[in-house]
């Protein structure tokens, strides 16, 4: 989609769930799956709520929010999904106000899940050592902060996760929550766990048995309590033809495996 200057977004929703963003301002614009038209032109006279048609689409008018934002957004490297960023998020704790680590950063599928959450009051700092990866994410963020009503401090950090103290220290002291997402997760973790707060939670994203099994002995080597570690697996249902409701034909694919674990006391000496 191209980008217009000025102007509320909002969204216009297929019957289905999928979605397109645009802002009430004037000069034509093209939309992806919509077409070339001027958007205040287009919702002159149309409010929130209000159904519209565009071509051959059927749309109802809505205030955008992560779901339609994320309908949208350009993807690059491979992004959580709400299955595995909505369980992070919950048994991490993370919320309004909370301090948080993630990366790499890529296409930001992961920091907008977590942007939607932390509030004004919050703080994310997204780490990628591929600017050209992190390019797709920082624009989709840009983006997200103009569409939600809250949007954390957030800092995006060009450099690799084993280089962040510096950041932390001068941006927020300690962390609340790491999540972990690049391909070994055991070389950056004694990086990190330094400046996680006592209780603070790290986790690791890994899509293979290998890194879930290398993360987990790193972060015990680093005095880590393992909390829950396993996948989250999804299975959808549907309506049937003749009746009733039961689980769709759609395989039950697999995103990653998660390891959660948790920063302790040290055990004093004997
Ligand atoms: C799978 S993508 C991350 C996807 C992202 N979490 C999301 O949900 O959209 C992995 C990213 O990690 C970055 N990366 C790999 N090793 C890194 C390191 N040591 N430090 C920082 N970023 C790293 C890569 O450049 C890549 O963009």
């Amino acid at each position: 989609m191209s980008e217009q200057g000025g102007g509320d977004w909002v969204a216009l929703r297929e019957d289905d769930g999928r979605a397109y963003l645009l802002r009430r301002s004037p000069g034509e614009v093209k939309v992806k799956g919509l077409g070339r038209f001027d958007a205040e032109q287009l919702l002159e006279g149309y409010s929130i709520g209000d159904r519209i048609r565009v071509g051959q689409k059927s749309l109802t008018i809505v205030d955008p929010a992560l779901p339609e934002a994320r309908r949208n957004m350009a993807r690059r490297a491979q992004v959580i999904g709400a299955k595995d960023a909505g369980f992070l998020i919950s048994w991490m704790g993370i919320g309004v106000g909370s301090r948080v680590l993630e990366g790499g950063h890529g296409s930001a599928g992961l920091a907008m899940h977590l942007a939607n959450v932390l509030g004004s009051e919050g703080t994310l700092i997204s780490v990628d050592s591929r600017p050209d990866l992190a390019e797709v994410g920082q624009a989709n963020m840009e983006r997200l902060a103009e569409v939600l009503p809250k949007f954390p401090d957030w800092h995006l950090i060009d450099g690799d996760m084993t280089e962040i103290g510096q950041v932390v220290s001068s941006v927020c002291g300690s962390l609340d929550a790491a999540i972990i997402d690049i391909a070994e997760p055991w070389h950056v973790i004694p990086s990190i766990v330094p400046f996680l707060r006592a209780g603070g939670r790290l986790a690791c994203y890994c899509p293979t048995t290998s890194q879930l099994e290398k993360s987990w002995e790193s972060a015990q080597e680093q005095g880590l309590v393992i909390e829950w570690a396993g996948e989250m697996i999804e299975r959808r249902w549907v309506k049937a033809s003749k009746g009733g409701v039961r689980p769709g034909n759609q395989p039950m694919g697999h995103t990653a495996f998660l390891l959660i674990s948790a920063k302790i006391a040290p055990y004093e000496e004997e």
